[in-house]
């Protein structure tokens, strides 16, 4: 239904665009929100099944918490793979290493199954929850 919603925001700003000709006025969604929508309700739903259950957003005490995630990953490339597959990361990152260590080793499954765009709509997700 989310998806139906966002689907309708993005035709629906798309036309008005092409009508007027020009920039959409403030009343209407622009294009650019209406794509961070879909993306938003896209990453929640992976988030939900994916991550929810060791990562909860809503308990400020849990040390696994994903806040500021993106400042201590410098090296995106590296975050993504890390959510593919921890343990080959840990195996060369002094970083990854020192986190695994300081989580007594609780290793993090592999999601080798998620594209590039799903992390990143996961981690849009999480920023825009987490601010
Ligand atoms: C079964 C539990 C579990 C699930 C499910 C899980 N994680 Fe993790 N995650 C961990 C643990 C434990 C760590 C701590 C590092 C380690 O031990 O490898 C971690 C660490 C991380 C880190 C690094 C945190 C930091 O401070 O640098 C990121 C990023 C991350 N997880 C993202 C995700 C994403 C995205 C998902 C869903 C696709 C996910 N995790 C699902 C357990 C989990």
């Amino acid at each position: 239904m989310k998806w139906l919603v966002a689907i309708f925001m993005i035709v629906f700003a798309a036309l008005s665009c092409k009508q007027n000709g020009k920039a959409i006025s403030t009343a209407t969604i622009s294009v650019k929100d209406s794509v961070t929508i879909t993306n938003y309700v896209a990453g929640k739903k992976l988030f939900a099944g994916n991550c929810a259950t060791c990562h909860p957003l809503n308990k400020h005490a849990d040390p696994q918490m994903l806040i500021g995630i993106e400042d201590r990953w410098t090296d995106k490339a590296l975050l993504y793979e890390f959510i593919r597959n921890s343990q080959a990361v840990i195996a060369k990152d002094a970083y990854a290493k020192s986190m695994y260590e300081a989580y007594n080793k609780a290793a993090m499954p592999s999601f080798e199954n998620l594209n590039d765009k799903q992390i990143e709509q996961i981690l849009l997700y999480v920023n825009i929850i987490l601010k």
